[in-house]
């Protein structure tokens, strides 16, 4: 198990999946990478600037979320790495693992919306449905 991906949404099942990862990345010397995507926006009723107003905000709060992550794994006796998409979750998280050749690519169970009332939420169902590597979901 050469490479291992976290996705991250900053959520507490996303801390609790990047501690696993993190976990296996020691037992099995395994390269770590966390990512988070910053989602796209299609609220259209926005004029241009809140929207850039507010993808500047989640871009700022994503940086400082990724520093705090990194500071964590810098104690770690593993190699981790950060890295940061922007566009649709599912699609880049997938498409992040297939061209990186991911062996393990571990979710939350859910996420920042954390409505609990379906197994899985819509991110980590859609990795689940479509990955072609190996997944493990956090709950
Ligand atoms: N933007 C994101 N970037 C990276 N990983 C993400 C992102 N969003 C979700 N994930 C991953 O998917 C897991 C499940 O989150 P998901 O978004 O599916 O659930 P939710 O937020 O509770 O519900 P919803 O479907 O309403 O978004 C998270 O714990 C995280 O591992
Ligand atoms: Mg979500």
């Amino acid at each position: 198990m050469k490479k291992i991906l976290v996705a991250h949404d900053g959520s507490k099942l996303s801390d609790k999946a990047l501690k696993k990862g993190v976990e296996i990345a020691v037992r099995f010397d395994s390269n770590l990478t966390v990512l988070t995507v910053i989602p796209d926006l299609y609220l259209t009723e926005l004029s241009d600037l809140d929207r850039k107003r507010i993808m500047e905000a989640l871009t700022e709060e994503t940086m400082i979320a990724m520093e705090k992550i990194r500071s964590t794994l810098a104690g770690k006796s593993v190699e981790a790495k950060t890295i940061t998409r922007q566009g649709m979750p599912a699609e880049k998280i997938l498409e992040t693992a297939k061209k990186m050749k991911i062996d393990l690519l571990i979710v939350g169970s859910h996420g920042r919306h954390g409505a609990k009332k379906f197994l899985l939420g819509s991110i980590s169902s859609k990795v689940v449905e479509y990955a072609t590597c190996p997944v493990l979901v956090v709950k």
